[in-house]
């Protein structure tokens, strides 16, 4: 199993991107009173038909070419249903996809979230990086980047330049280390 949350969203990022998405649109609920984690992201790419959304949680279906078993989906699953919860697909040909993963916030099992920061700034690294909003809720409190806030900030800077990326990365890990309460 994958030691943190974070590399599987990256994951399912990375999906969306080989998917054509420009769009990325990333929430993360931590309810403690309910003690439900809830993860969800939605992407504008091609999206899948019934079979192919149905093929895509079978470890050996995958559209890709270099290897024949896709594992991203798999693995995300087996992690939510092993921590008490679930993962949906749902998804609209032309249209995009969005995936729900649930699981209990303190299952024994269940993995850190890890490190955010660095998966937010690999996505943006790209030659042609996406769109993407991130909103972490944690009880009463939130966090939320986007880069179309991002981009009010730098003007002409190009967001995948490593200094922004890096700088990404610590606004990122500041804003949810805030949001844990030093934790
Ligand atoms: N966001 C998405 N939009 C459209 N199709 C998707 C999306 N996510 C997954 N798929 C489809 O589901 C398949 C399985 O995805 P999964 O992440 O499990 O494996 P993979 O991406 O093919 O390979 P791996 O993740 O192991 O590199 C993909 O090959 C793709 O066809
Ligand atoms: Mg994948």
């Amino acid at each position: 199993m994958m030691e943190e949350l974070a590399l599987h969203i990256l994951d399912i990022m990375e999906n969306s991107l080989a998917a054509g998405a420009s769009l990325l649109e990333l929430t993360i609920l931590e309810d403690p009173v309910a003690n439900r984690m809830i993860i969800e992201l939605t992407d504008n790419g091609r999206g899948m038909s019934e079979k192919e959304r149905q093929a895509a949680l079978d470890p050996f279906f995958t559209s890709r070419t270099t290897r024949r078993v896709g594992l991203g989906l798999s693995l995300l699953r087996a992690t939510a249903e092993q921590c008490g919860g679930s993962l949906t697909l749902v998804s609209q040909p032309g249209k995009g996809t969005r995936v729900v993963v649930t699981l209990e916030l303190n299952h024994i099992d269940r993995p850190p979230l890890g490190d955010m920061g660095a998966t937010i700034a690999s996505i943006l690294s790209r030659e042609d990086p996406p769109e993407v909003y991130y909103y972490h809720q944690r009880g009463k409190e939130a966090f939320e980047f986007s880069t179309s806030w991002l981009k009010e900030q730098l003007g002409d800077i190009p967001v995948n330049l490593a200094p922004v990326l890096k700088w990404v990365q610590s606004h990122i890990d500041e804003g949810l280390k805030a949001l844990y309460g030093g934790e």
